[in-house]
This record gives C-alpha cells, structure tokens and sequence, in this order.
C-alpha cells in the first residue's frame, strides 16, 4: 500500500502544463494491545480517521475479534480486522504503514512508570521483532511505557534485524501536550485547542519539560512560583490521574485523544501534507542523551526534520539539567535489555 502513484503530467484548461503528485491516503494502521483502556477508545478515534482504511487490532486478550467486529458495524471506510494471540500478529502487522503501541500493564497507585519496565519491555522487543519481519518500514508510535526505555528496545531490535530508520521510531509524548495545553488553556480563559506549548525531554517525571515560556498565546502567570506549580503540575499529571482512578489504571481516555492525534499527524505526513509539526521521542543529537522529545516535523518518511527545542530560560535550563541524568538512565537500561 506504500507505493506511490507516479507523478503525471497534466495539461490544464489554460494549455499550460502542470505537474501533479497524486498523493495516498489510504493508510494501514495497527494497534498492538487494541483491548486495553487505552487501546479501545484509541481504535475507536481511528476508525473514523478518513485517513485509515485498513485497522488492524492486535492483543493477547480474548475479546480482541469482539473489539474489531463491534468497531466494523460503524459506517466508516476503515476496514477493521481484530488479531489474538501471538501466532496472529504476523498477521495483523503486515505491511502496516504505521503502528501504534499501547500493549502492556499501565500504573497503580504509588507505581513509577520505571516499575512497569520489566514486564513491558519483553512485550515491546516481541512485538518489533515481528514489525521488522513483517512491516519493516513501518512507523512505530510507542505509548507503552516507560517510553523513555521502550523507545530505546524497539531501536535496538530493530538495529539488530538490520531495518532500523530513526526516523520511523516514535515515542509518544502528545498526552504531555495535550495536558499542557488544556491546563494553560483553564489559566488563560481560551480554548485550549488554540493553545501550542513544546514539552520536551522525555515522558515520566523530571524529564517532562513543559517550556512555558514559548507558549502561544504567552501563559497568564507572572508569578515565578506559579510557573513552578504548572510545571509540576504537567510533570505529575498522570499521576494526577492514577490516585483519582484509585488502583484502576492510568490515564486511557486523554492518552486515546492524544495517540489518536499523533497518529493523525503521522499519517497526514505521509500522505504529504508539509508543516505537520508535533512534539516526540525520538533519536537525537541534540543533548547528551541519545533520544529526546521536541517539536518535530513529520514527512514521508516519519520524522523529516528536528526543529530542536529553541531558547530556554534560566528555569527551563535547570529542568534540562535535572532531566538528562534520568534519561541517560532510563536509555541505557532499554539498549542493556536488548543486548543482555
Ligand atoms: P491496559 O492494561 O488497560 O491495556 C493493555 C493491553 O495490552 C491489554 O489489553 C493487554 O491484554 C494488552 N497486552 C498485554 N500484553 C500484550 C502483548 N504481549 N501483546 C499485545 N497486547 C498485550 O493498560 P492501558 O491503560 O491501556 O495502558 C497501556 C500502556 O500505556 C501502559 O504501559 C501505560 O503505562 C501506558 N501509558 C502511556 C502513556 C503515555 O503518555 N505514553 C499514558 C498512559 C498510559
């Protein structure tokens, strides 16, 4: 389904030639671990993108066929196909254009997102052994957390298989934006729709970097203190999320809305539309450490062109300081999984 259509010459009404790129928007999309809080409602933003016309659901659960029949009866061109147990994910990764990952066990209360690294980190490096067999120029949306090591595991698995492109590898960090955007959006009395603020670093804690000094519009505190809440506020907001849910999950909804944007744009890139710029986890020669989060603009080929992450102020360069350490950590701990 990759394969674009050749350029042709068209003469138009006027007698003069012009050259039009018919481009493609018919896209297949996978979701690995289609079941879940998350997955769910993420399939569910899916099938009503015009974007996607084949949607593929993966899980280890046995209501996975159930979840793709019942999405199937809404009356949208996506044709959804649901895949259980790993002797069908060959299957349903097949020549995918883009996979979302949202497969493995979310947080509990007094849980760091690290504490799920053990059990999620086998299921992410099986499920890229199988894209680099059976999708390998794929783009991979990784939400299954600790983002800040699976990114690494897929990139290794797939280096390892000899199919790794950088640019096709995407840790998901859009629900930090989102909540960004929404709480800057409370505190300015706007739509938050309207509102575009960077995050950057990675996604747990300390490497959550909300630079609110390059908001737009320009964040209504002038407080030092105040911009120091908010900031924590965003960096805690999942956990925000997991004691409200009171030993039932992590954030599903928000992170369906947020995955389902990402993917949009993911796909609104291959399709070639320019200026699709979001913020994600990817490899970087930015900082010391090797993959960070920041606007990025995605093409064709995934992510197109780092736009780095611009001025920082004097609180926004200790937040760096403070996130580069973790990150170091929490990469090297993703490649030693692959390479042990
Ligand atoms: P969940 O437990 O509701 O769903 C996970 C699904 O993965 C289940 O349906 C399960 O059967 C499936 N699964 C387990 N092993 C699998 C395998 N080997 N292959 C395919 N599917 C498999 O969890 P939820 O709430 O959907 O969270 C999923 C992940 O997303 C968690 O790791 C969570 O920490 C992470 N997350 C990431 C966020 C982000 O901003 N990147 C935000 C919120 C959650």
């Amino acid at each position: 389904s990759r394969t674009l259509k050749p350029v042709s010459t068209v003469v138009a009404q006027n007698g003069t030639k012009n050259f039009s790129t018919s481009c493609q928007r018919n896209f297949k999309v996978v979701v690995a671990g289609a079941s879940g809080g998350i997955g769910q409602p993420l399939a569910l933003l899916l099938k009503q993108n015009p974007l996607v016309t084949r949607l593929a659901l993966y899980d280890i659960a046995p209501v996975t066929p159930g979840v793709a029949v019942d999405l199937s009866h809404m009356n949208t061109p996506a044709k959804v196909s649901g895949h259980k147990g790993p002797e069908e994910l060959s299957a349903a990764i097949k020549d995918a254009d883009v996979v979302v990952i949202p497969a493995g066990v979310p947080r509990k209360p007094g849980m760091t997102r690290d504490d799920l690294f053990n059990t999620n980190a086998s299921i992410v490096r099986d499920l890229a052994v199988s894209i680099a067999q059976n999708a390998p120029k794929a783009i991979l949306a990784i939400i299954t957390n600790p983002v800040n090591s699976m990114v690494p595991i897929a990139s290794e698995v797939l280096k390892k298989a000899g199919v790794y492109d950088p640019r096709r590898v995407l840790g998901v960090t859009t629900l930090d934006v989102v909540r960004a955007a929404a709480f800057i959006g409370e505190i300015n009395g706007v739509d938050p729709r309207s509102v575009t603020i960077p995050v950057i670093g990675g996604h747990s804690g300390v490497t959550i970097i909300p630079l609110l000094s390059q908001s737009q519009p320009a964040v209504k505190l002038t407080d030092q203190a105040k911009i120091k809440a908010l900031t924590e506020r965003i960096q805690e907001a999942g956990t925000e999320v997991v004691k409200a849910k009171a030993g039932g999950g992590s954030a599903t909804l928000s992170m369906a809305f947020a995955g389902a944007r990402l993917a949009d744009a993911v796909l609104r890139g291959l399709k070639g539309d320019s200026n699709v710029v979001e913020c994600a986890y990817i490899k970087s020669d930015l900082t010391e450490a090797a993959y960070f989060a920041n606007p990025v603009v995605l093409g064709k080929n995934g992510v197109e062109k780092n736009l780095g992450y611009g001025q920082l102020n004097e609180f926004e360069q200790q937040l760096l300081k403070a996130a580069i350490p973790e990150l170091l950590k929490n990469i090297k701990t993703g490649e030693d999984f692959v390479k042990k």
